[in-house]
C-alpha cells in the first residue's frame, strides 16, 4: 500500500537523517574497523561499573561490565537489537500478523511516545480521526493540538458500537461531498482491551466488523493496547493486527502494565511505510529509548523466556481479576441507586455514571478531594471536555479491598450531598 495519502504534511517533509547512512557498519561492525565515524562518548570512562538486580522471585539479572558498557551507550534508533528479537518472537506467537514480511517494529518510550509521534506524522488541521466515546483522556492532548475534526462514536458493552460507526461514517461522507473540502479521514484510535476509562473488552464481532469498515472507507486503525494482558477472560479476541489482511493497522504495546511504568518501555508493530516515519521523528527527538531500560525488559526474556514471561501477566492479570471483584463488591454495597456502571472485562478502571448530577467535575475536585477522595471526573474522557458529564473513573488497580469499600462510602456521602445541593439550587 502506498502510505502517503495519509502523512501529514509534516512526515512527508521528513527525511531519514544522514546519519543512518552509517546504520549498517553499526549493526554489522567488522572487526578491522578503524572507527572514527561515531558521536558516541566513551563508555570505559562512565562511572558506573556494573549491577546485579534482584527479581521478586530471588532471581538475579546481573549486568557485568560488557553488557553495562553497552546499557550507558546510545542505542540503534530501533531500539536494542535483542529485546526486538523477543518482540518478534512473541509478536508473532500472539498475533500470527498476515502480512508480517512487511511488518516492522520498534521500540518507544512508552507507548505514549509512539502513539504521539504518530499523531504528528498522520494529521494535518482539519483532517478526521474516529475516537471511541468515553476515550483515554491522554491521546487529546497531543491530537487535540494538530486540530483535527474528531468523530466520536459511543460504545457499548461489546466496544465501540459498529451501527453507529457505519452511520457517521456515511453522514461524514455525504458531508465531504457537499463540501469539497480535501481533508481526509485519517484513523481510528481504539483500546480495545480493558478500555481506559470503561474496561470493556472489544469483542471478536465488533472487530471484525469494524476492521472492515476501515478497509471500505479507508482509514487507519491505531491500536493502543496496554491493557491486552489484562483481559480478564481466558480467550482474547484476535487484535487488530492480528485481522490486519491489508497493512492498515499500527499497533501500540507497552511494559508499563506489567514490568514497570517507570522503565518507560513500549513497542509499535505495523507497516514498513509508517513505522519508518515513526523512526524518523524518534533520530529527530529522543534518538532512540533508554538503552538501559532496553537492556532490562530483554534480561527479564532471557531469565524467563516467553513461556516465563506469559506467567508472569498473567499473575499480574489475576491480581488485577481480584482488585476488580473487590470494586464490583464495594460499588453494590455503597452505590446501588446512586450510580450505574459495566462490570469491566480488563483493565483497572470502573467507569461510573451518576445520573442524578448534572456534572462531576465540581462534586470531585471541590467536595470530593475536601472528603480526601479522588476520582477522575468523566469530561477528560470526550471530545468536548468544555461540556457537564454524568460520568466518573475509578481506579481499582492499587486499592486494597477495605479501602475500596471505606472511598465508595465515602463517595456515595459525597454524591447524596451533591444531588442535595443541587435540589436547593432550583
Ligand atoms: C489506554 C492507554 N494508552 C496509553 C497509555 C500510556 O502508557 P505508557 O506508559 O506505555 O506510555 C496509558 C496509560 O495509562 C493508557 O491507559
Amino acid at each position: 500500500m502506498d502510505y502517503t495519502r495519509f502523512l501529514s504534511n509534516n512526515a512527508k517533509a521528513r527525511r531519514p537523517s544522514w546519519i543512518t547512512q552509517l546504520r549498517r557498519y553499526l549493526t554489522n561492525p567488522s572487526p578491522d574497523m578503524l572507527w572514527l565515524a561515531g558521536g558516541h562518548p566513551d563508555a570505559s570512562l562512565f562511572p558506573l561499573s556494573e549491577a546485579t538486580i534482584t527479581l521478586k522471585n530471588g532471581q538475579e539479572i546481573h549486568l557485568n561490565q560488557d553488557l553495562m558498557s553497552t546499557s550507558l551507550q546510545y542505542g540503534p534508533v530501533e531500539g536494542y537489537t535483542p529485546l526486538l528479537k523477543h518482540l518478534s518472537g512473541l509478536t508473532q506467537k500472539l498475533h500470527s500478523p498476515p502480512r508480517w514480511s512487511e511488518t516492522r517494529q520498534l521500540l518507544t518510550v512508552g507507548g505514549q511516545d509512539g502513539m504521539a509521534k504518530a499523531f504528528v506524522m498522520l494529521i494535518d488541521p482539519g483532517d478526521y480521526v474516529i475516537v471511541p466515546v468515553p476515550c483515554y483522556a491522554g491521546i487529546f492532548s497531543e491530537l487535540t493540538s494538530l486540530n483535527p475534526h474528531y468523530l466520536p462514536v459511543e460504545e457499548d458493552e461489546e466496544g465501540m458500537r459498529s451501527d453507529l460507526l457505519r452511520s457517521t461514517l456515511a453522514r461524514w461522507k455525504n458531508e465531504i461531498g457537499e463540501t469539497g473540502s480535501d481533508k481526509r479521514l485519517k484513523f481510528m484510535y481504539t483500546n480495545p482491551s480493558g478500555s481506559n476509562p470503561s474496561g470493556t473488552n472489544m469483542s471478536e464481532k465488533r472487530r471484525r466488523e469494524i476492521y472492515a469498515l476501515a478497509c471500505e472507507y479507508d482509514f487507519l486503525i491505531l491500536e493502543d493496547d496496554p491493557y491486552y494482558f489484562l483481559q480478564f477472560q481466558d480467550d482474547f479476541p484476535p487484535s487488530f493486527l492480528s485481522l490486519d489482511t491489508e497493512g492498515r493497522v499500527l499497533r501500540f504495546d507497552s511494559f508499563s502494565k506489567t514490568v514497570s511504568a517507570g522503565l518507560r518501555v513500549g513497542y509499535v508493530t505495523g507497516p514498513e511505510g509508517l513505522v519508518e516515519k515513526i523512526s524518523q521523528h524518534i533520530m529527530a527527538t529522543v534518538m532512540g529509548g533508554s538503552t538501559m531500560s532496553q537492556v532490562l525488559v530483554n534480561e527479564l526474556f532471557n531469565k524467563w523466556g516467553l513461556e516465563g514471561f506469559l506467567r508472569h501477566v498473567k499473575e499480574v492479570r489475576d491480581m488485577y481479576r481480584k482488585r476488580r471483584d473487590a470494586a464490583l463488591s464495594a460499588a453494590e454495597k455503597h452505590l446501588t441507586g446512586l450510580c450505574e456502571w459495566r462490570k469491566p472485562g480488563g483493565g483497572m478502571f470502573l467507569w461510573l455514571k451518576v445520573p442524578k448530577v448534572t456534572d462531576t467535575q465540581a462534586m470531585l475536585l471541590e467536595r470530593g478531594a475536601a472528603k480526601n477522595i479522588l476520582l477522575v471526573p468523566g469530561n477528560g474522557f470526550t471530545t468536548r471536555p468544555e461540556l457537564p458529564c454524568q460520568y466518573m473513573r475509578a481506579s481499582y488497580s492499587t486499592v486494597q479491598p477495605e479501602e475500596m469499600d471505606k472511598a465508595f462510602k465515602i463517595l456515595a456521602e459525597v454524591i447524596r450531598e451533591e444531588i442535595q445541593l443541587q435540589n436547593n439550587a432550583k
